[in-house]
């Protein structure tokens, strides 16, 4: 396994390689990932992964110094999945002096993460640009996990006709339903078991719109009730919206519905997702 930590030695050593799947992560790995990986091998034949703790996606006043980082386990890990190439740039390897381009998608900072953590998709669309154009990957690799950066790095690869095809795969979870996340990590004993209150919110509402229940306002209250009920959690939103726009929904059409929720448990701020068809 190749491990570069340049632009330039990561375009020679991809130069030899063909059909390549890209799993761009911040390191920190869990199983999240390295499904990911598998599938990037399963369906490329070589799989690389970038991992880099990316400053320009982090507000002022967000975790960007604390984010976990374990290099040397997660390249263990990656060796063992059978990784051909890692990249790991240091920061002024991605943002060199004079540095002064940003993607923006000034649609995604009007709703859900982008209208909580202003400035956070420019930082992810810029460098997830950056990467893809660096490693030249036939497929990108993304967790369903973070929808809409999902949504994000979709439309930002259709605008700007980059030829890499994007794959989302499903959201990992711990068997109480938890979503995996590195930032589970921040989680003490009693917040971790506060934590699965998340998805049981998600499954309450989609059990209604299973039954039938069409009524955005009816899926969010759902939501909002169950997690009313675990005293450590504190909502920042609860979301039925639509799964291509993100727009909140007033009655589930024919799209479906994306639910999605962002909860403070403790300190520690945990989003998830279901993509209801
Ligand atoms: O999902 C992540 O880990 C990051 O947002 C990504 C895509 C690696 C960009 O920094």
């Amino acid at each position: 396994m190749d491990v570069i930590t340049t632009v330039e030695g990561l375009r020679a050593a991809r130069a030899g390689l063909g059909q390549l799947g890209l799993v761009p992560t911040m390191g920190y790995l869990h199983e999240g990932h390295l499904s990911l990986v598998r599938q990037a091998r399963r369906e490329c034949g070589a799989a690389a992964a970038s991992i880099f703790v990316n400053p320009t996606q982090f507000g002022p006043s967000e975790d960007f110094t604390r984010y976990p980082r374990d290099l040397e386990r997660d390249l263990r890990l990656l060796e063992a999945e059978g990784v051909a190439l890692v990249f790991v740039p240091e920061v002024a390897e991605m943002y060199p002096e004079g540095f002064g381009t940003a993607v923006v998608l000034p649609a995604a900072d009007e709703v859900l993460e982008g209208a909580a953590r202003p400035d956070h998709f420019r930082g992810v669309a810029t460098v997830v640009c950056k990467l893809l154009n660096i490693v030249q990957p036939t497929r990108a690799y993304f967790g369903q996990k973070d929808a809409q950066q999902t949504v994000v790095v979709r439309q930002m690869v259709r605008d700007l006709n980059m030829p890499t095809q994007i794959v989302v795969a499903p959201t990992v979870r711990e068997a109480d339903g938890l979503a995996m996340s590195s930032r589970n990590s921040y989680l003490t004993p009693e917040q971790r078991a506060a934590a699965p209150a998340l998805y049981r919110a998600l499954t309450a509402a989609s059990g209604l719109l299973a039954d039938g229940e069409r009524r955005g306002d009816a899926l969010r209250q759902a939501m909002a009730e169950v997690l009313a009920g675990e005293p450590l959690a504190r909502p920042e939103y609860v979301s039925a919206a639509d799964p291509l726009t993100l727009r909140e929904l007033d009655a589930v059409g024919p799209r479906g519905a994306l639910l999605s929720l962002a909860v403070r448990v403790g300190q520690v701020r945990l989003i998830d997702n279901l993509l209801v068809e």
